[in-house]
């Protein structure tokens, strides 16, 4: 790739929409934070962690990913994870940032809400303060586990409702549909929240269907497998539903067998509301910068093309029209400086 376009994608303004904040993780903090806590990790160094994090499926993924989580324990834990992520998120260029977290990943292991939202909230707020960038915050369910189980910690989705904006639905995917969490989604709705939901990452397009159909959602997170459904695309195409697409994850998790495949072009070529992000940056080797680089060269894309997926990633945002034409602003006068 020339010079010219790399800057051009690190430079560009743009927002991130699908980061799973455990998924920020980085070994050598995982390291730090085990050893003050006094927790054991199954690897002997940094190096060794990296090493695990070859993926046949997403399922295998999890698995780590859930274990990494293990040794945050305290509020300062999180704090410093979020942190760690919004510093990344600055250097590239990230003016907006929607952040995911699993609840249940902690509670159920004896972590309190109360610590592990209080850390991340802090960090957002000293990151709105110091670099004066936005965020949002996603309160996701995790599929796996059953739909009464997503009731038991909804009190603590209404409890925060002045600070979390929407709720999502993420791990295993397949045998897991979107329809197992019709009632949870209704009554968020009702409740007035933002509504996303993973679907059609390893999952077929009927999820993304279930996910439009009987969640009502907002926005769809990866939907890749939507092309193999010419009606399903009509329809997102019709409806300007946006997908937020992770070209990293895709390829780490084998969702493409090569970057050289991924549908990413195709998806623009076709009219979809597609964004680009990195999901779990800290297992599937980079930032959101990375993973426009990565598509950029693979797929050749354009300036023209950048411009139009960093436009996107503001206007796909959970934020009021009057913040997305600022920001879209931004990203106009930055094209028109650059090209
Ligand atoms: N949790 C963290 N990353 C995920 C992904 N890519 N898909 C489903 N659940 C996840
Ligand atoms: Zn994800």
């Amino acid at each position: 790739m020339n010079d010219e376009l790399k800057k051009f994608i690190e430079n560009i303004p743009k927002a991130e929409l699908h980061l799973h904040i455990e998924g920020s993780f980085e070994p050598e903090l995982m390291f730090e934070i085990a050893k003050r806590n006094n927790q054991q990790i199954k690897y002997n160094s940094v190096e060794e962690v990296r090493e695990a994090y070859n993926f046949s499926n997403l399922q295998d993924f999890l698995d780590i990913y859930y274990a990494g989580a293990g040794v945050l324990l305290y509020e300062q834990d999180f704090y410093d994870l979020t942190w760690a992520y919004l510093e990344k998120a600055k250097a590239n260029k990230v003016l907006h940032a929607e952040i995911m977290f699993d609840p249940q990943t902690h509670l159920d292991r004896g972590v309190e809400f109360n610590t592990v939202f209080n850390g991340i909230y802090n960090a957002l707020k000293d990151a709105e303060e110091k670099f004066g960038m936005t965020t949002k915050i996603i309160f996701s369910f995790l599929r796996h586990l059953s739909e009464e189980a997503g009731f038991e910690i909804y009190e603590y989705l209404l409890d925060n409702k002045d600070k979390i904006d929407a709720i999502g639905l993420d791990s295993s995917e397949i045998g897991n549909p979107p329809s197992k969490f019709e009632r949870i989604y209704k009554r968020a709705k009702a409740d007035g929240f933002f509504l996303t939901a993973h679907a059609g990452e390893e999952g077929p397009a009927e999820y993304v269907w279930e996910a439009l159909d009987i969640l009502h959602v907002d926005r769809i997170d990866h939907g890749n497998h939507s092309l193999d459904d010419e009606k399903l695309v009509e329809r997102l195409v019709k409806e300007q539903i946006a997908l937020t697409v992770c070209p990293l994850s895709n390829l780490k998790l084998r969702v493409v067998k090569d970057i050289k495949q991924h549908p990413l072009k195709t998806m623009l070529d076709k009219g979809l509301f597609v964004t680009v992000n990195s999901d779990d940056p800290a297992y599937f080797g980079g930032y959101v910068n990375d993973n426009y680089l990565s598509v950029a060269e693979a797929l050749d894309l354009s300036k023209e093309d950048i411009y139009k997926l960093a436009k996107n990633s503001f206007l796909a945002s959970n934020i009021s029209e009057e913040l997305k034409e600022k920001y879209v602003s931004l990203v106009d006068e930055f094209y028109r400086a650059n090209s």
